[in-house]
């Protein structure tokens, strides 16, 4: 079976949505290649799986440099990569007059450049075996206006439009690329970016009333990343947020 052989790359797998995505990879037989910039939390994750089944590197995404000696690197040591979940991110929850240029660089550096490097990298492999999927996690903050978000919301809705562009030039190169729009999940990064009263208003406002769990992701990324699944899926921003981007006025709640 060449295709168990290829790999799947998942940038940010050390923790949160990434590491549920590459576990669920690893339990569904996948050769995955965790890239995250933590080495605390690379080494903790190192374990999950046989050396041959699973690589980790430490890898800071919005280092160009970095990034295109890693890719080589990687596709040395563990072969071809046919897959690659963009789940590297950062975020801070601060109002849009407080927001100053340098943190807004930051942001856009890791979660748009860091997410446009990697892809790149990765697509110039894939289109040379003419198939590949990529997927890249946005946020329904990169689709709505909320609160707070302004050098967030602005990076995931660059990487909204980034994905469109990639799919429409890569289409011609067999590489599908999508996005995943997640609404609030409950993660390390939620864990210090979340406080008391935002977390009320966002039960509020989703119709699901929760959070999910990271896991509740693996099955659409999963989904995209499968050729014999979701072959003439492109393009697209799949939300999975308890419905919130399709809400208006809610029932009230009780
Ligand atoms: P997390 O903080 O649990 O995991 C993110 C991982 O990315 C961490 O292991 C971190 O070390 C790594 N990382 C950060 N900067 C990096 C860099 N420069 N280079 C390489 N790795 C780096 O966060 P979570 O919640 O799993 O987020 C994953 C993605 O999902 C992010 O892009 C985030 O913006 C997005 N997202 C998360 C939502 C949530 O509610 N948790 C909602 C919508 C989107």
């Amino acid at each position: 079976m060449e295709m168990a052989q290829e790999a799947i790359l998942v940038t940010g797998g050390a923790s949160g949505i990434g590491l549920a995505v590459a576990r669920g990879l690893l339990d569904a037989g996948r050769k995955v290649l965790v890239a995250d910039v933590s080495q605390e939390r690379l080494d903790e994750i190192r374990e999950m799986a046989p050396a041959g089944r699973l690589g980790c590197v430490r890898l800071d995404v919005s280092d160009e440099a970095e990034v295109m000696d890693a890719m080589a690197r990687l596709e040395r040591d563990f072969g071809p990569i046919s897959g690659l979940v963009n789940s590297a991110g950062i975020g801070r929850d601060v109002p849009f007059l407080d927001t100053d240029a340098a943190m807004l660089r930051r942001i856009l550096e890791v979660n748009l450049v860091g997410s446009f490097v990697v892809a790149r990298e990765a697509a110039r492999r894939m289109r040379e075996r003419r198939r590949g999927s990529i997927v890249n996690i946005a946020s329904v903050s990169g689709i709505r206006g909320n609160a707070g978000r302004a050098a967030y919301g602005a990076s995931k809705g660059g990487v909204v439009t980034l994905t469109r562009v990639m799919a429409v030039e890569l289409a011609a190169y067999g590489i599908r690329v999508n996005a995943v729009a997640p609404g609030p999940i409950e993660t390390p990064l939620v864990g210090q970016m979340h406080t008391e009263a935002a977390r009320a208003a966002w039960r509020q406002v989703v119709p699901q009333h929760r959070y999910a769990t990271p896991e509740e992701l693996n099955g659409t990324i999963g989904w995209l990343l499968d050729e014999a699944q979701s072959s003439y899926v492109t393009g697209q921003v799949i939300c999975v947020d308890g419905g919130f981007t399709a809400a208006g006025m809610l029932p009230a709640v009780h």
